[in-house]
């Protein structure tokens, strides 16, 4: 199954994806991960891709098409894979159907979550992050707090508030999804692919109804 999960900063892509990875045993495939990689080893595109990032603007579409295109090809998924992230922008969609025609596959879903923007903006001021890349689970302070604060639940490790998950920033990041990103609703609207869903509510109930459009 190829999976698209497009929706507003803080929407609970990379929430639900970590749970949509468990049931269909598929990756996740998310830029802001890999680019937060980059950020964190210093490599150059790291450190060009930072001052977009901290100001909640796009890294040009040049930089993450290569990163997917370089990451679809691996063998992991060939079974499927769930995009987390991307793309972003028009002429990404339009590169994403081309890498995938080139490895004679095509996207199944795209799942659009739909959430209010303040409720996004509280989501994304609370949240709080595990610092182990091989884990990532996200806690909000009111939300999901871990059980013992600042420590992961899952793996032990230290949490951390991402630096671009400040009001300034989240703010910049709505606008920059609203102008460049809601369009993609309709391109794939176009081609047939999008399962609207509503998401708020309980994380597990959200996550029954998008197995519910995506099937066992
Ligand atoms: P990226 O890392 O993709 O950030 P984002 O799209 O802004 O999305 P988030 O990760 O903030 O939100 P999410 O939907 O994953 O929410 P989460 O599940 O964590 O990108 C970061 C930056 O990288 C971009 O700004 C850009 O600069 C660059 N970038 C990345 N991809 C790019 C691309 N393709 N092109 C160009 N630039 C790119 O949940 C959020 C919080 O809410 C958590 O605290 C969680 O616990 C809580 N929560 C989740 N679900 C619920 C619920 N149902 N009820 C209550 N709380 C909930
Ligand atoms: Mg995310």
């Amino acid at each position: 199954m190829n999976l698209i999960l497009l929706g507003g900063p803080g929407a609970g892509k990379g929430t639900q994806a970590k749970k949509l990875i468990d049931k269909y045993q598929i990756p996740q495939i998310s830029t802001g991960d890999i680019l937060r990689a980059a950020v964190k080893e210093g490599t150059p595109m790291g450190k060009k891709a930072k001052e977009f990032m901290d100001a909640g603007k796009l890294v040009p579409d040049e930089v993450v098409i290569g990163i997917i295109k370089d990451r679809l090809a691996q063998p992991d998924c060939k079974k499927g894979f769930i995009l987390d992230g991307f793309p972003r922008t028009v002429p990404q969609a339009e590169a994403l159907d081309k890498v995938l025609a080139g490895l004679g596959t095509k996207l199944d879903h795209v799942v659009s979550i739909d959430v209010p923007e303040e409720d996004l903006v509280t989501r994304l001021c609370g949240r709080r992050t595990c610092k182990n890349p091989d884990c990532g689970q996200m806690y909000h302070i009111k939300y999901t707090p871990p059980k013992k604060e600042g420590i992961c639940d899952k793996c032990g490790s230290e949490l951390y508030q991402r630096d671009d998950d400040n009001e300034t920033t989240v703010r910049s990041r709505l606008a920059t999804y609203n102008q460049a990103t809601r369009p993609l609703i309709d391109y794939y609207r176009a081609k047939g692919l999008v399962r609207p869903i509503a998401g708020v509510g309980s994380i597990d109930n959200i996550f029954n109804k998008i197995v519910g459009i995506l099937g066992n």
